[in-house]
């Protein structure tokens, strides 16, 4: 399965806004509809945005040949379409850089960035599994937050990767997939990845995590990033911070997983890093049906960060910094 893919001259998506009931394909040929894709989290996860946004440049290039003010305004609506995962910005910045080259270059460029997301998970995959394997007892029972699978990648995945790469080598003992309010990622898109792959899993309301960890029920968190810092800090999907904290009471390790284009070591710590409120309307209703009283206001952070000193390990395509010995990014 490829989430994303560049077919015919477009930007071709799984539209993981209709999963797990639906599996549709969007094909996006404006820039417009990249980034409102982007957006709407038709396609989310920080690799695969970044992989979307480059693509998007690839869009741009045909759209603008002969307005570069049109194309520089497209590039930076790309860019800031979400703020939080570096990947989108680092993915538009390094495909813009090959416009003066032309088309060609860009488009190459583009499909670079997506085939080195898809080698860069089947790194991970097994240095997570070798890791996971060493620090935990045999066939470990995982917790796992959001979706960090194929769906938010190209192929394959992160933390999602890993649990996928146990369950190959018949090393996994049991997922627990949390369900990940307010959009439901784990629930929705983690849970139908399981399926699909084979791996038996039970899906936990978000709050629970850090009870099953204190009642002996789990033996690691492992987790994707939209941005590590200098520092370590990891900003991922909200709720994450609290299964850290969960892990750290429970003493079991928490695992980050992300490609090195998610590492940004020009970013001191979490404290520096912008995150996306997406505002009240996802809280106070559930496809389409109110949660709340009418006139409720609601607070929506999509992420958090986990400070450096609860995370464990941190696994990229090309190495595992053990911060837990005092290794940093
Ligand atoms: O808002 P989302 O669904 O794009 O958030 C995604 C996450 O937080 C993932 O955990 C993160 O991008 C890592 S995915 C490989």
């Amino acid at each position: 399965m490829r989430t994303i893919d560049w077919v015919d001259g477009a930007v071709v998506i799984i539209d993981q806004t209709a999963l797990p009931h639906r599996i549709t394909q969007l094909t996006l040929s404006t820039v417009d509809q990249v980034v409102g894709a982007i957006q709407s989290l038709a396609v989310r996860g920080a690799p695969a945005i970044g992989v979307a946004g480059g693509l998007g440049v690839a869009l741009a290039v045909h759209t603008h040949a002969d307005d570069p003010a049109g194309l520089a305004a497209a590039v930076d609506r790309l860019r800031t379409a979400r703020p939080t995962a570096v990947n989108l910005a680092r993915g538009v910045d390094r495909v813009a850089a090959r416009i003066p080259a032309g088309a060609d270059a860009v488009l190459a460029e583009a499909v670079a960035v997506m085939d080195e997301e898809r080698a860069a998970s089947a790194a991970m995959a097994n240095l997570g599994a070798d890791l996971l394997t060493r620090v935990c007892p045999p066939r470990p029972r995982l917790l796992t937050h959001c979706n960090t699978g194929a769906l938010a990648t190209v192929v394959g995945g992160t933390a999602l990767g890993v649990v996928a790469e146990l369950h190959r080598r018949g090393a996994l003992g049991a997922v627990i997939a949390s369900e990940t309010r307010p959009l439901l990622q784990g629930a929705r898109l983690t849970a139908w990845e399981l399926d699909r792959l084979g791996v038996g899993f039970r899906v936990a309301v978000d709050g629970a995590g850090p009870f099953l960890m204190a009642r002996g029920q789990v033996d690691a968190v492992i987790v994707g990033a939209d941005r590590i810092c200098a520092n370590g800090d990891t900003i991922n999907k909200i709720g994450t911070y609290a299964h850290a904290l969960g892990a750290r009471r429970a003493g079991i390790p928490f695992v980050v997983v992300a490609p090195e284009s998610t590492v940004d070591s020009t970013t001191a710590s979490g404290t520096d890093v912008e995150i996306e409120d997406r505002g009240d309307a996802e809280v106070v209703a559930f496809a389409g049906t109110p949660t709340t009283p009418p006139g409720a206001a609601a607070v929506n952070p999509a992420f958090d960060v986990t400070p450096a000193d609860l995370v464990t390990a941190i696994v990229t395509d090309r190495r595992v910094v053990r911060l837990d010995r005092g290794e940093r990014p």
